[in-house]
């Protein structure tokens, strides 16, 4: 975890079926869309303006966030840089891979955050103190 960085994270376009009249469907499926088999999927919702969440980096857990709803903004920190990144689009994901503290916010009204993640939850595998991992990554 200590080598990863910002930019190993990516925005992964995801599989998009569109119809004028019926409306849109994306799709995530293991092995296809993304570089890891999803074992937990949790979401955000009713943040009210101005909250922060997150805040807190994983030792070994890959995480995939997706605005199903509305927007929000994801900023990631590998120790040396951080990086923001604004999710608008239920068709776009932001990859997001172990060794990073990253946070959530500017949750628009009706924002709807889900994260598709590699593992069962697993308190052992937070890093939640930011002294600590600076120190881990450095
Ligand atoms: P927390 O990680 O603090 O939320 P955030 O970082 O988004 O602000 O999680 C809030 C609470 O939910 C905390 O008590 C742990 C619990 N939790 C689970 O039980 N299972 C999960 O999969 C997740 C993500 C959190």
């Amino acid at each position: 975890m200590n080598r990863s960085s910002v930019y190993d994270c990516s925005v992964i376009e995801l599989d998009c079926h569109s119809s004028d009249r019926r409306g849109n469907m994306s799709v995530v499926e293991n092995g296809k869309s993304i570089p890891f088999d999803v074992r937990r999927v949790y979401y955000l919702y009713d943040v009210p303006g101005g909250v922060e969440r997150g805040g807190h980096a994983h030792r070994s857990l890959y995480q995939l966030i997706i605005a199903v709803s509305g927007s929000f903004s994801v900023t990631l920190d590998d120790g040396k840089l951080k990086r923001t990144v604004f999710l608008n689009r239920p068709n776009r994901g932001l990859l997001v891979v172990p060794g990073l503290w990253r946070t959530i916010e500017d949750f628009s009204s009706g924002a709807v955050c889900m994260v598709l993640a590699s593992s069962e939850y697993d308190e052992e595998d937070y890093i939640r103190d930011y002294g600590s991992f600076l120190n881990l990554k450095n």
